[in-house]
């Protein structure tokens, strides 16, 4: 068995250097010594719970480097870019690109001008990918990766702007099982999801905002945020390891442990991830 793969950009040059999302406020800075603590830490128990980390290097300028989650979707081989909705997050694309490239990638750019945010925005749970829309991606765009990949796609509206990611209020935990803030979704998305999700935990209003939702799932392991307990109490009950690591210096920029990881082999509760070891 090879070990979970996961990307990771340390936070050398993070910053609150612009506003572009209902977190960010530049009057509101991220603690420097803080972060690369909080990062290192993170990383450490990623490492730990058995995961690979693999590191892209910081560039000056680019403070939302550090999310990896966004820079693309991975399926088996395949990574589509992200196609940023904002000038100053596109920049980090051709670094994105050739870091996947180099590691053997076949790298692929989002259909025509749609909006992409990777997976931020994009997310297995068993042979389904449920994509958010709006605010950062647009809807065109997921069904034509969709339809690029050959896999199923449900566009679920997002609907709050302090949720603008999709990883910020759902995460897959295993085929058929997924945690989920209900009111960041409209009452499409809520059905679609509790048609197409076995078991559903959602989760309250006060463990959403501390980004209980913006899980990693490494096998059996879940990292998030401190200031989720029930949601922590929720996931031992299920059989999982849950592990809390204080992360408020990225909460800052509207991201916490998920956004800061892409996984590179298909995360857990990825279908396709099982069947080719079937
Ligand atoms: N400041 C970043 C942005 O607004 C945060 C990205 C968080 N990433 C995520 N996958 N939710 O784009």
């Amino acid at each position: 068995m090879t070990k979970p793969r996961i990307l990771m950009c340390p936070p050398d040059h993070y910053g609150i250097e612009y506003e572009i999302n209902a977190w960010m406020s530049r009057q509101r800075q991220a603690v420097h010594a803080r972060a690369v603590e909080q990062w290192n830490r993170l990383r450490e128990i990623l490492a730990a719970a058995g995961a690979e980390i693999r590191e892209l290097q910081p560039v000056p300028g680019l403070p939302d480097l550090v999310f990896t989650a966004n820079a693309a979707l991975i399926y088996r081989q395949q990574a589509v870019l992200a196609h940023f909705r904002h000038e100053v997050r596109q920049r980090e694309v051709p670094y994105d690109r050739a870091w996947l490239e180099q590691q053997g990638f076949a790298v692929e750019t989002p259909p025509g001008d749609s909006c992409f945010e990777g997976a931020g925005d994009a997310l297995f749970c068993g042979d389904t990918l449920f994509a958010g829309y709006r605010l950062r991606s647009d809807a065109r765009g997921h069904q034509q990766i969709g339809q690029r990949l050959g896999v199923r796609v449900i566009p679920l509206e997002l609907v709050d702007p302090y949720y603008y990611h999709l990883d910020t209020c759902f995460c897959p935990l295993a085929r058929g099982l997924a945690i989920y803030y209900p009111a960041a979704f409209d009452d499409y998305g809520r059905r679609a999801l509790g048609e197409l999700i076995e078991t559903l935990v959602p989760v309250g209003e006060a463990e959403a905002r501390s980004f209980a939702c913006n899980a990693v799932v490494v096998e059996r392991t879940v990292v998030t945020n401190t200031g989720c307990p029930d949601l922590h109490r929720e996931l031992q009950r299920l059989g999982f390891a849950a592990i809390a690591t204080p992360l408020d210096e990225f909460v800052k920029s509207g991201g916490s442990a998920k956004c800061l990881t892409l996984r590179l082999d298909g995360e857990e509760a990825a279908g396709w991830k099982f069947r080719e070891t079937d």
